[in-house]
């Protein structure tokens, strides 16, 4: 019942969303059949490993039709090329170092590495965005990563150097077993250095859309750093980035010799002082949560009862928790505008809002905009402008509902 998928403890209940269909699960037609599943959160009191209750199949969520595609935000391309400079500089000392990236999705980042020349070997389970990253002249191989691909690619193209993931950990249910991969694959000085959404941003600011099926885990510095001591690695540095809500990047060195830096106790004890390292830190969140939700379906209403149409903004993976928890349709909100080619003329899982291209957005220019990509916000904001001046508002609701 409930174990920890890493130290297999009992765990407890953090929070409960009820059926839930896949974030990405974008349809075509209403008619589709739709999988549902119970999407609840757990907390490991052993290893303080934050995870999914229920995780459906890996295929029923990255396959042929992967929705999600990197570079549909500049912003985003930014961060990657930073990333993929700071990568440079960890093997920029190295001879002939050969860069391996987990889930390298269009290629945004790994694109920069095979730019200069560098060694590399991107693995990505999508084949339709490994097709894009291939194009972009990235070796990719299309497989999930474990200790058996591990094996195979350290025999095929020797140890790595560095081996980087940027979201993706999160959604590797057999971690255990991807550590060990770690440890097959990389040179005995080698770094893992990986990004994903950090745990202390989400509770801080009550952000639980980043909840859903493909992020198994919820890392902070203390589950990384027990995740890492269990595998015979070592926590060295954490740097935090403010993309996707707030994420935090873990360098992570192969032995346990080296002294962490002074980032990591800083982090540890912010993350003690809202108290994630025990049960008790995530009651206020569950509480936040749920006062979210009813004052953004009480905004919404009294929107919608003055006539006034509204709209979302970025038919995002992590709206599909908040409009499934709170049961927002499409009778508040007409459309979701959004710039991905894949999604657009597609229904919203679930809550089957219709999602149309953003021209539609700008004939209409509603009064009422709904911010689903609000980790975009000021992307966004720079964007629309025009819509803003002349009178069109924007509702958030991270920390707390707001229409500006
Ligand atoms: P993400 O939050 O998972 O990055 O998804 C953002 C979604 O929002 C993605 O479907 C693309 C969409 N989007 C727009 O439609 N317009 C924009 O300007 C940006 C930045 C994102």
């Amino acid at each position: 019942m409930d174990k920890c998928k890493i130290c297999k403890t009992q765990t407890k209940p953090v929070i409960s969303f009820g059926k839930m269909p896949i974030a990405n699960g974008f349809i075509s037609s209403l008619n589709a059949d739709e999988f549902f599943y119970d999407l609840k959160v757990l907390f490991c009191p052993n290893c303080f490993m934050v995870q999914l209750g229920q995780i459906p199949r890996p295929e029923m969520m990255f396959g042929e039709t992967y929705a999600y595609i990197s570079s549909t935000s500049s912003a985003m391309a930014d961060h990657f090329k930073q990333q993929a400079d700071e990568i440079i500089r960890l093997v920029s000392k190295r001879k002939d170092p050969f860069v391996v990236e987990l889930g390298c999705n269009d290629g945004i980042m790994l694109k920069h590495i095979a730019e200069k020349g560098i060694n590399h070997l991107g693995i990505e389970p999508a084949n339709n965005v490994a097709d894009l990253a291939k194009k972009t002249g990235v070796r990719v191989l299309t497989e999930f990563f474990d200790q058996k691909s591990a094996q195979k690619i350290a025999r095929a193209h020797g140890p790595a150097d560095v081996i980087c993931a940027s979201n993706t950990l999160l959604s590797i249910e057999n971690l255990n077993s991807a550590f060990e991969g770690f440890n097959i694959l990389l040179r005995d000085n080698g770094l893992l250095f990986f990004e994903d959404p950090y745990l202390f941003d989400i509770v801080s600011l009550s952000s639980f859309d980043q909840i859903y099926d493909e992020h198994i885990y919820y890392f902070s510095g203390h589950s990384v750093r027990e995740l890492a001591k269990r595998h015979g690695m070592k926590l060295v540095k954490m740097n935090h980035q403010d993309v996707h809500g707030g994420s935090m990047c873990y360098y992570i060195k192969k032995g346990t010799a080296g002294r962490p830096s002074a980032q990591v106790a800083k982090w540890l004890k912010k993350e003690k002082g809202l108290k994630l390292d025990r049960i008790t830190g995530y009651k206020r969140f569950k509480r936040n949560v749920d006062n979210i939700c009813r004052n953004l379906k009480n905004t919404l209403k009294k929107i919608k009862s003055g006539n006034n149409q509204i709209v979302g903004y970025g038919a995002t993976s992590k709206s599909t928790t908040l409009l499934n928890y709170t049961r927002i349709g499409p009778k508040t909100i007409d459309y979701i505008s959004d710039n991905t080619p894949t999604k657009i003329g597609k229904f919203t899982p679930g809550m089957h809002i219709p999602i149309k291209a953003h021209s539609q957005f700008t004939k209409d220019s509603p009064p009422f905009t709904v911010l689903f990509a609000w980790n975009h916000k000021k992307e966004i904001f720079q964007k629309e402008k025009d819509y803003r001046k002349k009178g069109g508002k924007f509702i958030t609701y991270f920390p707390k509902v707001t229409i500006e």
